[in-house]
């Protein structure tokens, strides 16, 4: 965690109150806390804002903590939840998703329209040989086949697992092998600045490795050639010619909805799986009560990819089963212009806008001049995720974007969580500018010290969830002792999120970032771990330390420092491992800055003390290195930092 987080903290006296008009209108009101200190009554009511096709018999069946059943024996269509009961009460007509396209095209794409066309896919999946259980690997753009893809997979019963369209090859590989995926569901390629970029190549690498694959689904999306396998299936033959009926069948509430990998502190990304009743009751219940949705009214904008949880939660889920109407962008925030964004706030009359500080941040940076030259009155509602939102972005984006009128949520949640679990509700919180405020009703969170002890106000400490929720991960796919020691075992009987916080005196919670060996670029998790292997499968390198340097930007930067093997003396050797990294794990990964050292620092054990990298790496004073087994290598690496700059 950074010193500046902390100190901004220390003076960050300013408060928010909601409006009494937004408070009015608002769908939490003040009394939700208390009408849901009984947890279990309050998200069986919840669960009532589904359609359930058979009645559950139990909230929640806790016996076999910590693998949780919600709603046992329920039974529900998750596609239908999010589709045909909206067309069969009458709103087919109303506009589900406004695709705007890069170029500045966009379509509208209603109820109706989308329940067809899922219903087409699900029967060409059905036509494919897939069926319930079997698994769906996703690798997909921004575009509305991800959706239909994602919900006929749901509305099968095919659990499915999107995997990000920037990883490489082989992170798609090591996913659809560790799923053991029947299917993939790719696009020629995808648009980007402007120019078309290839996707079908990396599929084509990542399946003739993966002998569990049998068919690949092809979306054309750019039209640029590709080589043909005979895998390939196009969507435009398969989906469109088959037939738009599909009589959904009703799943059991504990049924697997989907697998998202992410990362851990071990080099393997972990299959975070998800279920169906729980899950879609939190995702429906949080996006309405946090996005203060009104589906008549409202036009939400969710800028997350679909291969985040984001993604999964708050553009397919939790709007879909709400009748949102929402906007979905392929494009890049700053093409044709910088202020690509806030043209599609003004053509669109978006109402919530949902995104990252990370964006927030390089808006800042781009200046005032781009949204202000927009009509951004249509906004009522900000949101933020991913990481912690410093102070001087929230007061930007709440002066610069929302008008001074919109409240801000800031939402801590993780894809092992499914769902927002700590935010405030946008007609109810006084909000402070960087504090994600305390736990939703229905949802119980604590900070505790070493010993598990619950922390006073104003000490700060392990952020861990201390009761079961809904939308909680059932689990690590294909690896259940992984799942118990990685969550459960840090402190007895609570869920240890990962993540360092701090009370206020008032008890509100301020995050302050990951306390294990996983970085956040961009509210992206990466580990340190991950990286390193990357590097180290690079012939050149013999050794290799990652960590996370904090960066203006995007959070945390990675810097990686590599010992080279002998002889691999080469200038540039800097940009050719960045390049093996993202060939490797993806752009999204590659290093910052890469310091070439000829030691690194370590314990008398032989433990990198990473610590001390990170302060050589955000060019602190090193502090003390008494336990160094050679307290020279940090000058070496100092000189070393001194003489290298950055190759970005
Ligand atoms: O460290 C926390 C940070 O992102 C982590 C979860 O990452 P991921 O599973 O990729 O999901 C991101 C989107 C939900 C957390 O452990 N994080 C997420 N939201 C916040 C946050 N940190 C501070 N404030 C937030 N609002």
């Amino acid at each position: 965690m950074s010193e500046d987080t902390l100190a901004n903290l220390l003076i960050e006296d300013r408060s928010f109150e909601p409006s009494p008009a937004f408070a009015k209108q608002a769908n939490a009101k003040p009394d939700v806390y208390s009408l849901a200190e009984d947890r279990l009554a309050f998200w069986a009511e919840q669960a009532a804002r589904l359609t359930w096709d058979a009645p559950w018999s139990e909230v929640l069946d806790w016996s076999g903590a910590p693998f949780a059943r919600w709603f046992t024996d329920g039974r529900l269509n998750v596609s239908v939840n999010c589709l045909d009961r909206h067309v069969d009460a009458g709103h087919g007509h109303q506009t589900a998703i406004i695709f705007e396209r890069e170029d500045g095209s966009s379509e509208e794409i209603s109820y109706a329209d989308l329940k067809d066309r899922v219903c087409r896919a699900a029967n060409a999946l059905t036509g494919l040989g897939v069926g319930a259980g079997d698994r769906v690997a996703i690798y997909l753009p921004m575009i509305p086949e991800a959706v239909v893809a994602m919900l006929a997979c749901a509305r099968i019963g095919a659990p499915h697992s999107v995997v990000f369209a920037g990883f490489s090859a082989e992170a798609l590989r090591s996913r659809i092998d560790d799923a053991e995926a029947k299917l993939v569901i790719t696009a020629d390629g995808q648009f980007r600045r402007g120019d078309s970029m290839a996707l079908k190549p990396a599929v084509d690498e990542a399946v003739a490795g993966a002998p569990t694959v049998e068919h690949v689904l092809v979306v054309r999306n750019t039209g640029q050639e590709v080589t043909a396998t005979d895998k390939d299936v196009w969507w435009e033959d398969v989906v469109a010619a088959a037939s738009a009926e599909h009589t959904p069948e009703a799943f059991d509430s504990e049924h697997p909805l989907f697998i998202l990998y992410t990362s851990g502190t071990t080099g393997k990304p972990k299959g975070i799986l998800h279920t169906t009743g729980g899950y879609l009751t939190q995702a429906a219940y949080t996006h309405w009560a946090v996005f203060d949705l009104k589906p008549d009214h409202d036009v939400y904008w969710c800028t997350a990819d679909i291969g985040w949880v984001t993604g999964h939660s708050y553009i397919v889920y939790g709007p879909l089963a709400n009748r949102a109407t929402q906007v979905i962008y392929e494009g890049t925030p700053d093409t044709p212009h910088k202020g690509r964004w806030w043209d599609i706030v003004q053509k669109h009359r978006v109402t919530t806008l949902y995104t990252a500080p990370t964006a927030i941040r390089t808006f800042m940076k781009w200046g005032d001049d781009w949204p202000n030259q927009f009509d951004l009155s249509s906004l009522r509602l900000l949101g933020s995720v991913g990481e912690p939102i410093n102070p001087e972005a929230w007061m930007w984006y709440r002066e610069v974007i929302g008008g001074g009128h919109c409240p801000i949520v800031d939402t801590w949640w993780q894809t092992e969580t499914g769902a927002i679990m700590i935010s405030p509700l946008p007609g109810v919180t006084a909000t402070k500018p960087g504090s994600a405020m305390r736990a939703l009703p229905g949802i119980s969170a604590t900070v505790v010290d070493d010993h598990a002890r619950p922390v006073a106000d104003g000490e700060g400490g392990y952020l861990v969830l201390d009761q079961p929720w809904p939308s909680m991960l059932r689990g690590i796919w294909g690896d259940d002792e992984r799942y118990v020691t990685t969550y459960w075992s840090r402190f007895p009987d609570v869920y240890f999120a990962g993540d360092g916080a701090k009370l206020d005196d008032d008890g509100a919670i301020w995050l302050l970032g990951r306390v294990d060996d996983v970085m956040n670029v961009s509210g992206h998790r990466i580990s340190t771990t991950e990286v390193e292997s990357a590097l180290v499968s690079h012939p050149a390198v013999a050794e290799a330390a990652v960590v996370g340097a904090s960066d203006q930007t995007t959070g945390q930067g990675i810097v990686a420092f590599v010992i080279l093997r002998g002889g691999a003396e080469d200038e540039d050797i800097a940009s050719k491992l960045r390049a093996h990294v993202a060939k490797e794990i993806g752009p999204i990964a590659k290093p910052r800055q890469i310091m070439v050292v000829n030691e690194l620092p370590k314990t008398r054990s032989g433990k990198i003390m990473r610590r001390l990298l990170r302060d050589v790496a955000e060019q602190r004073d090193l502090g003390d290195v008494t336990t160094l087994a050679d307290p020279t290598v940090m000058n070496l690496i100092g000189e070393g930092l001194a003489a290298s700059k950055s190759d970005d």
